[in-house]
């Protein structure tokens, strides 16, 4: 094998320089979502099965999927990864790809994304180690590693770069993700402006204006860019559930059960961790706002008893349990909860979480659905402060501060429920199901025209 460089000054090692190039067009296919990512990836491992940059993305796209089967898969591929490297000349660069891959299939997701920013100290247009790092801080749940990655990497590229409205839509999410709402709408809108069809771009301004509350924005933003971002990988159907977010405050339940079935379930089986996320979160979510959901659970909560064992992402464990829980299944939901006890007790980067956050929430979570909502409260309100760790983004962990409340005013525990609303309402000014439910914890007190004051903010935004 020699050494070729691509169009980024990237090296590879590779038996030809097509492969170089190759890796950077699949690159771009991966920052932008796209459907022949796979294709391209398959193309690259027949026509040069010894590159370890392509052995090593597709160990990296297999751990992407959030499931311990494809997570088992990346093992073997970083194996194979590892054992190849052994009789290869490789860079360094690609030897701390490998390194962050076996990091990552062991669970030190740390220590992965370390070496991921120290390549970029070195190779700061390494598109994939910028993208990897990206998510895995994302999965930290803190906005500030993801917005400062895109502070240092973002002015060493050139504007002229193809892929950098990819970036310029990264560095808006982390941007949002740390509360700077202006600035993240700027820079999501920029790429947009570049690439209408980068769904994570898009994506960074959704986020702006659930944040923001601007409900009618979102949808007319999210709808109106649809045949573009509609193109993409099941990432697509993100873009659905956030659009649901938009009409569920509205009272467009409708409008949101039909998103849900034509669009957000409708790949389900898939193994993709989004989708069960998307899924269990808006039926949860539904429910709180009053709406009879039928058997829904009962679809997802088939797919979760396949993911019981699972111990890649507690963030996506809890989605496969609301569906276990919601659908009435004790057993494997029991089942699935002394696994992520299990898992808290083995020290790698998700199960330290697991031990912090993640089994108060699986137990509140069963809690809730068992009827125990005085446990249910006690258990997700002690952790609710350090809930930002397990990962996701703000929007997406919202689903459980709403059940904290939901649980506490269905406890009968009013003057914790009117708090609570109350201080929802210090960030959630415009949020019908918060007024609503701050009024019927006024009511409950007695609070007569402070409830009937609440009930109709939220009936004003309401338009149905
Ligand atoms: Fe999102």
């Amino acid at each position: 094998m020699k050494r070729f460089e691509d169009p980024n000054g990237l090296i590879f090692t590779a038996t030809n320089a097509e492969s170089a190039s190759g890796f950077a067009e699949l690159t771009s296919a991966y920052m932008g979502f796209q459907r022949n990512t796979g294709k391209l990836l398959g193309a690259l491992r027949d026509a040069d099965p010894d590159m370890p940059m392509a052995l090593c993305a597709q160990g990296s796209f297999a751990k992407l999927m959030g499931s311990s089967n494809h997570s088992a898969r990346a093992v073997t591929l970083s194996d194979a990864l590892q054992t190849r490297l052994s009789s290869l000349n490789a860079t360094d660069r690609e030897r701390q790809h490998a390194a962050a891959l076996s990091a990552w299939t062991k669970g030190d997701m740390n220590r992965a994304t370390d070496i991921w920013e120290a390549i970029l100290l070195d190779h700061p247009q390494d598109g994939l180690a910028l993208r990897l790092a990206h998510f895995t801080h994302f999965y930290s749940g803190d906005g500030r590693r993801i917005r400062d990655s895109l502070a240092r990497t973002l002015p060493r590229w050139s504007e002229d770069h193809p892929d950098y409205g990819f970036l310029l839509g990264m560095y808006a999410f982390g941007l949002e993700e740390s509360g700077e709402y202006e600035e993240a709408e700027k820079y999501g809108r920029r790429a947009v402006d570049m690439n209408p069809a980068d769904a994570w771009s898009v994506h960074s301004v959704a986020h702006v204006l659930e944040m923001t509350g601007r409900h009618a924005d979102g949808i007319a933003w999210v709808a109106g860019l649809e045949d573009d971002w509609s193109t993409v990988n099941n990432f697509r159907y993100h873009l659905h559930w956030h659009r649901s977010l938009y009409h569920l405050e509205r009272g467009e339940f409708d409008v949101v059960l039909d998103l849900y079935d034509r669009q957000i379930v409708s790949d389900i089986t898939s193994d993709f961790y989004l989708d069960i996320c998307n899924a269990s979160s808006l039926l949860w979510r539904l429910e709180m706002f009053g709406v009879d959901v039928g058997d829904r659970w009962r679809a997802l909560a088939d797919v979760a008893r396949t993911h019981i064992d699972d111990a890649d992402l507690i963030f996506v464990s809890l989605h496969y349990l609301m569906a276990l829980v919601s659908a009435g299944d004790a057993e494997a939901a029991d089942e699935m909860i002394e696994n992520i006890r299990k898992w808290s007790t083995l020290g790698d980067t998700q199960a330290v979480i697991c031990a912090n956050v993640g089994v108060a929430l699986a137990e509140g979570l069963r809690a809730a659905r068992s009827g125990d909502f005085a446990t249910a409260a006690s258990k997700i309100g002690a952790v609710r402060y350090q809930m930002d760790a397990i990962g996701g983004s703000a929007a997406q962990r919202d689903v459980f501060h709403m059940i904290l409340l939901d649980a506490t005013a269905a406890s009968q525990n009013a003057l914790q429920a009117r708090a609570l609303f109350r201080e929802r309402l210090g960030y959630k000014v415009h949020s019908s199901w918060t007024w609503h439910g701050y009024s019927n914890a006024l009511a409950t007190l007695g609070d007569d025209n402070g409830a009937e004051t609440a009930r109709d903010r939220a009936a004003a935004l309401q338009i149905h």
